[in-house]
């Protein structure tokens, strides 16, 4: 019996956050990064709008911190916010060091665009496909050091523990292609593994935002915090045949108009800001308005502006929109909210660390505190660089003194056969995804909560009771991790007796006079 192999640090995920820890470190340490897809699978290189960041003399770390305050509807930490904030031009220009090749305009360094929620132009972008500048950037720099050793296509099961509720050491990695569970051990394990939002039917996220690390941290004993908070994009494309698509939120930023199908623009009856407000309120609106009308959609109108200046901003969107019919130079978009990001996630302090010893969650998987009940938009690419140099920080510092990790026990399948009933598996997904869809969504009620509640709770015991006799397949897996994000969001939804930023419900549609974070702990 050994292990099948041995890393100071294991990162388990390769979107912005996982990547920047293993890069960050890997000058003084043995890195394994993992993936279940190939490394660009995760919602990184999908990031259209850009990085928020204080890049011009007119903007300010103390405009930004209120800004971020402010969409978080006072559920934000400060000190995770001026954390974030305060390192912010640090991670912007570490990333060009790696190569990311930002806009640029004639007078000023970086050309800054304007997204919801933020009062000055302070995101850095690179046109309208900033994710996969910065993926692509990374991959090279991961794939040419000599200290990391890249694993796609592998998916962590579970992490493994020296006891219970024990420190981490490792976790159990399902090789996809020869379907066999590998044994991986490290001083330091780091969860990278982006978002829950697959939970929803409808969502901008990629196909492996299943909430994986979230479900693998809370099964070995970690809080989590504020579940309840997911984002909704407001602007996803409306098309029968397309996949789901985002319309960045700096179509609007630069000048883009929702309206209805009449051609009636409506944001300013439910806030002065208009396009501008923070995407809690824009999602609600236009669910307000397509209920109100029986609509399945709104239109997003940018062709006001000079051609030119929408193909050279939005290249990517456009070409996209003309793929399925629509010339955004002469005509408004058809769009939808979808599920976009998870707010909540595993409690970590500013470091990343986790409550348990050696294991530390960066990215969208963690609850840093930084976004409270509402995110800004483009401030999460910007925490998962920031905390990502922080916990690679912390890390080094601790890596000496730590003893090399033990042999953990071979994965055992000695109970199990291979399914005889793969349909099981579809059509829970089918049917979780729904539920939450329907009775979890923009606007809830503690009636439809415990609806939802209900369906999950036997979901969860027939997937754990399919987990427990038959050999895991990635789709098994992921549907595993999705019941268990998908209660704890239903908990936490129901834990909360209010309406405050994304948790919307008409049972209580008021604000508490405090606010307080709703944080689950495992039994
Ligand atoms: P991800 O980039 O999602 O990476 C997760 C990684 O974990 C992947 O490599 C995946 O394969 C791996 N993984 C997951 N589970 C497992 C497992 N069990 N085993 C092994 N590997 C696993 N934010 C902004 O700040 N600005 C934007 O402009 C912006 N635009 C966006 C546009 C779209 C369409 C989407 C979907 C999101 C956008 N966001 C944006 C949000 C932002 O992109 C994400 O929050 C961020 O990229 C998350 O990075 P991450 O490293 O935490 O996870
Ligand atoms: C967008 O471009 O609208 C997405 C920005 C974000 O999610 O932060």
């Amino acid at each position: 019996m050994a292990n099948d192999a041995v890393f100071d640090i294991l990162v388990i995920g390769s979107g912005a956050a996982g990547l920047t820890l293993a890069l960050r470190a890997a000058d003084h340490a043995r890195v394994g990064v993992i993936s279940k897809g190939s490394i660009d699978a995760g919602s990184t290189a999908w990031a259209q709008g850009g990085i928020a960041a204080v890049m011009s003399k007119t903007d300010s770390y103390d405009a930004h911190i209120e800004d971020t305050l402010n969409s978080g509807a006072g559920l934000c930490r400060v000190d995770a916010v001026r954390h974030t904030v305060e390192n912010g031009p640090k991670a912007i220009r570490w990333l060009i060091d790696q190569g990311v090749a930002f806009d640029v305009t004639e007078d000023g360094p970086y050309h800054l665009t304007q997204e919801g929620g933020h009062s000055q132009r302070r995101v850095v972008h690179a046109a309208d496909a900033t994710g996969r500048a910065v993926q692509t950037s990374l991959d090279e720099k991961v794939r040419a050091h000599p200290n990391i050793t890249l694993f796609e296509h592998h998916m962590a099961v579970d992490l493994v523990q020296e006891a219970e509720g024990g420190p981490v050491r490792g976790a159990y990695i399902y090789d996809i292609e020869t379907t066999k569970v590998l044994a991986f051990s490290a001083k330091f394990v780091a969860l990278a593994t982006g978002g829950a939002s697959r939970v929803y039917l409808y969502t901008s996220n990629p196909d492996g935002a299943t909430g994986d690390g979230i479900a693998m941290a809370w099964r070995a004993g970690c809080r989590v915090a504020n579940m309840e908070f997911n984002q909704f994009h407001p602007t996803c494309l409306y098309h029968r045949e397309a996949r789901t698509y985002l319309i960045s939120e700096a179509v609007r930023g630069e000048g883009g108009e929702l309206i209805l199908e009449n051609g009636e623009r409506f944001l300013d009856a439910f806030d002065e800001r208009a396009e501008l407000a923070p995407r809690d309120i824009v999602a609600r609106a236009i669910d307000f308005e397509m209920k109100r009308l029986g609509a399945d959609c709104v239109y997003l109108d940018i062709s006001h502006q000079d051609a030119d200046f929408i193909m050279e901003h939005f290249p990517n969107i456009y070409e996209t929109c003309k793929e399925n019919g629509i010339d955004i130079t002469k005509q408004p978009i058809p769009v939808v909210p979808a599920a976009h990001y998870t707010c909540g996630g595993v409690i970590t302090d500013l470091n990343g660390r986790s409550d348990i010893d050696g294991l530390y969650v960066i990215g969208e998987s963690a609850s840093t505190g930084l976004h409270g009940a509402n995110r800004m938009a483009s401030n999460s690419l910007l925490e998962c660089f920031v905390f990502a140099a922080s916990a690679a920080t912390d890390i080094l510092a601790k890596l000496d003194d730590e003893p090399e990790p033990p042999i953990i026990p071979d994965w055992d399948e000695s109970r199990v056969s291979d399914s005889d009933e793969e349909v099981v598996v579809s059509h829970n997904w089918d049917e979780l995804r729904r539920t939450m869809w329907s009775y979890v969504g923009i606007v809830r009620t503690d009636k439809r909560l415990a609806r939802a509640k209900r369906r999950i709770d036997l979901l969860a015991d027939e997937i754990q009771d399919y987990y427990g006799n038959f050999r895991i397949t990635p789709d098994l897996l992921e549907l595993r991790n999705l019941v268990t994000v998908s209660d704890l969001i239903v908990r936490s939804a129901l834990a909360r007796k209010e309406s405050r930023g994304l948790h919307y419900t008409l049972d209580y549609p008021d604000l508490a006079d405090e606010a307080v974070d709703t944080i689950l702990q495992p039994e």
